[in-house]
């Protein structure tokens, strides 16, 4: 990614807005209305996988109303500007003992399903009561492990796309929409 000094060069990035602040707000509000259907009361522990879900995941957990804690995972993102390296790496792991929890990971979105799929199999390993899987973006054309999430808030095609929490070499996550990254 070529370097960012100026907001003209920062704006001159966002080539297009996908999906806006609005079509999100009423999204979430759905997902959290399904979320309080899948638990029915029953308290859960949502995980935020950093850094990409944090603006997804404080969204989310004030549209349920089932009891809810909160917990965060990071997994570095493998991506170097907008190629993948195939390495998924866990760098934080979450602080507590997830066996008496009703776990739904928080993902900002479904790539190759790498990342998930790993962070899947190590969670489940710990045996929560439950898990399931919410992720804001899913491009499922770009799939390489077969991986689904429970709940897909929006499919979008095979583009790099950067804002609400999604970054492009760090850059660009506190956009409050999402928006297709060009360095053109
Ligand atoms: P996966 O392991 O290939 O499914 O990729 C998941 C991770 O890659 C996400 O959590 C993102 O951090 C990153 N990623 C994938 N596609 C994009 C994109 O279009 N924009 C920004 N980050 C992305
Ligand atoms: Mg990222």
């Amino acid at each position: 990614m070529k370097e960012i000094n100026s907001t003209a060069e920062f704006k001159s990035r966002i080539k297009k807005i996908l999906i806006t602040k609005e079509e999100i707000d009423e999204a979430i509000k759905k997902a959290g209305k399904e979320i309080d259907k899948i638990y029915d009361g029953r308290p859960i522990l949502l995980v935020s996988i950093l850094k990409g879900a944090f603006v997804f995941m404080a969204d989310l957990c004030r549209a349920v109303s089932v009891p809810c804690e909160i917990g965060f995972m990071c997994a570095k993102s493998y991506y170097e500007g907008t190629v993948s390296s195939g390495v998924v790496n866990i760098t934080m792991d979450l602080d507590r003992d997830i066996s008496n929890y009703h776990v739904v990971i928080v993902e900002d979105i479904i790539d190759t399903g790498r990342t998930l799929n790993d962070i899947v199999k190590l969670l489940n390993s710990r045996e929560p009561l439950s898990m399931h899987v919410v992720t804001l973006l899913d491009k499922p054309s770009r799939r390489i492990v077969d991986f689904n999430a429970d709940i897909s808030l929006f499919t979008i095609p095979d583009l790099f796309v950067i804002g609400y929490g999604l970054d492009c070499g760090e850059l660009f996550r506190n956009l409050p929409y999402i928006a297709e990254y060009s360095e053109d």
